[in-house]
């Protein structure tokens, strides 16, 4: 983790975006057509969503999910085809390989370069806006204390 050099791929980023889920649910869709949505009847002009936060936190695919675990996904890869940040499908996010690669860089460099340390007691992990669409992390200081190399 702490190397410039290898291939490995940096999962640290897929772990926050798995237990943060920042989009909590996915944008909307309208129904054109009556339909049956697990046994419920749906009329067609309704607006659906999946809650995403709801498929990245499933206890019966990602076990402890409440817990941090950056070793999850590098030791079952499979997992990986459960995490749904992006969404799927033709209208899947345009800009997931951008994303991807700018967290991939943002936060690859500022763990290799600096120990990240909370000013006073370490925050609770939680979000602001628990039913927004968004979420979002309470406000809190932290230190970017260099890594001696
Ligand atoms: C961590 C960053 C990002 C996340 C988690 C994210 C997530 C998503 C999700 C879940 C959707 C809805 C997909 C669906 O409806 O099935 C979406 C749509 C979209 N995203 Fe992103 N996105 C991110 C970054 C970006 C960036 C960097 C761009 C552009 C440079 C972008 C552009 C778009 C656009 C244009 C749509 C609408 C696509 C459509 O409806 O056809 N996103 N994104």
């Amino acid at each position: 983790m702490r190397s410039r050099e290898g291939n490995g791929d940096l999962f640290i980023w897929k772990e926050i975006q798995r237990i943060a889920s920042i989009l909590n649910s996915n944008l909307f869709r309208q129904l054109e057509e009556d339909t049956v949505i697990d046994g419920q009847p749906v009329s067609a002009g309704a607006l659906v969503t999946v809650q995403l936060s709801a498929l990245n936190t499933d206890e019966a695919v990602f076990k402890n999910h409440t817990k941090f675990d950056t070793k999850r996904l590098l030791e079952n890869r499979n997992l990986e085809k459960n995490l749904i940040q992006f969404g799927i499908g033709k209208r899947a996010c345009p800009g997931e390989s951008l994303a991807r690669a700018e967290l991939y860089l943002i936060i690859g460099n500022l763990v290799l370069d600096f120990n990240l340390k909370p000013v006073g007691p370490a925050p609770e992990i939680k979000t602001t806006t628990p039913f927004g669409l968004m979420k979002r992390p309470p406000s809190f200081n932290i230190r970017f204390v260099p890594i001696e190399k």
